[in-house]
């Protein structure tokens, strides 16, 4: 294992009729509060109601920033940072999915930062303090409900960044199933592949001896895979939404990645391909990640040859290595397409007329992956096997 330590200071609050938990948990930061969310699923469902009921019951100041974007946008946050100072904000609450907490948590920097937000999300100043922030999540995907990564897009130059900084983990997280009930097929597929992808990305490491980690990690990979056809026959079924839920979070919360880092070199090209067409996060990952898989084969055989015989099930007797490796990536994309997902970027309308730019994107912080080093020529191959 590499060297580690671990610490993950957010509260999770999980289950049913948790969210008047917020009635004792946001005082304690104070009564100034922005409500951040997205789009309008969280007045539909009739979610914004009753986290304003709460807010209202404690005598809080509510300031609102609605309409964060699926993939957070620098102007939103920018947005966000104003509103915390013209209304003296102490407590950020994000109600929503991965886009709503990240952007909040971008806003949580920003405000504690005298320059412009991109300087902290491009790493060219570091994060000295954060305003603190709680999150009730609506969607199981990203896990950034449990972590203190954020990543967002800054539209006019085309640049897609993950960032983070130890000062942002939320202080605490309400995760209800019943809260992710309303999440539409489609999305709830995108997280089932987001998550299944954190843990990809965490199974395939440098690091020796991570018996551990390698059996945590098939086990969500198992959970996941039995419980996701279920959950799309009965997308209101709270046994499945709350299996899915926890292992969203399980799936990147630290306790995973303990002891190896992961690759995350797919993550990194599928920014860069949704910093220039605005695709949804995980639809590129489906497509993405068995090209990643099959371009690095040399790599990631041993690792794609145990989740063959452990995950897969494959009888191993009469087959090489590398016949067993390519089973598991055709078993995978073949599980995501059967849920649904995409798996050529053509799906998206994307042809090979901004291939550079993409690959350029995603070089724009120099070679990456750390299980296996991806150069620009490594990048425009795996998005040419995948139009
Ligand atoms: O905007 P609203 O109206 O709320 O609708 C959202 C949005 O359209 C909808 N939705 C969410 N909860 C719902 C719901 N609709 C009905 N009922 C509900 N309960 O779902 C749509 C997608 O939401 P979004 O938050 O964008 O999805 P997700 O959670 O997948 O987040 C994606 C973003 O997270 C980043 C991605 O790059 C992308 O920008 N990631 C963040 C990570 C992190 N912070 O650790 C790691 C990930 O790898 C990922 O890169
Ligand atoms: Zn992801």
């Amino acid at each position: 294992m590499d060297a580690f330590q671990f610490r993950n200071p957010t509260k999770l609050i999980f289950g049913k009729g948790q969210l008047q938990t917020l009635d004792t948990e946001i005082p304690q930061y104070g009564k100034n509060v922005l409500v951040v969310y997205g789009g309008g699923s969280i007045k539909r469902n009739g979610l914004y109601d009753q986290v304003m009921e709460r807010l209202s019951a404690i005598g809080a100041n509510v300031a609102e920033l609605a309409g964060v974007e699926p993939n957070p946008r620098l102007t939103t946050v920018r947005k966000g940072v104003e509103l915390v100072r013209e209304n003296d904000v102490d407590f950020l609450l994000a109600v929503g999915g991965g886009s709503v907490i990240d952007c909040t948590k971008a806003i949580a920097a920003g405000a504690k930062y005298d320059g412009d937000v991109w300087d902290l999300i491009t790493k060219k100043e570091e994060v000295k303090a954060t305003l603190p922030f709680g999150t009730v999540l609506t969607l199981a995907a990203t896990g950034s409900e449990m972590n203190s990564g954020s990543v967002i897009t800054n539209w006019e130059t085309n640049e897609k960044y993950g960032w983070g900084s130890p000062l942002n983990f939320p202080k605490f997280s309400i995760l209800d199933p019943e809260n992710t009930f309303t999440v539409p097929e489609n999305q709830t597929v995108y997280g089932i592949v987001d998550m299944m992808s954190h843990v990809l990305e965490s199974y395939f490491h440098p690091a020796t001896n991570t018996k551990l980690q390698e059996r945590m990690a098939e086990a969500i990979l198992l959970t996941v895979m039995e419980t996701a056809p279920q959950l799309l026959e009965n997308l209101e079924s709270y046994e499945h939404r709350e299996t899915i839920l926890y292992s969203g979070t399980m799936a990147l919360n630290g306790i995973l990645q303990m002891g190896a880092r992961g690759d995350w070199a797919t993550h990194n090209i599928e920014h860069a391909v949704s910093a220039v067409y605005d695709i949804p996060h995980a639809g590129g990952l489906a497509i993405l990640f068995p090209n990643w898989m099959r371009h690095n084969i040399e790599a990631t055989e041993p690792k794609l040859k145990q989740l063959a015989i452990r995950v897969f099930g494959i009888d191993p007797e009469g087959q090489s290595d590398r016949e067993l490796a390519l089973t598991a990536v055709d078993k995978i994309s073949e599980f995501w397409t059967s849920l649904g997902a995409p798996t050529r970027l053509a799906d998206y309308d994307i042809d090979d007329s901004q291939l550079d730019l993409m690959a350029d994107r995603a070089m724009k912080r120099g070679s990456f992956g750390n299980f296996r080093t991806q150069e620009k020529e490594d990048v425009m191959n795996v998005l040419q096997m995948s139009l």
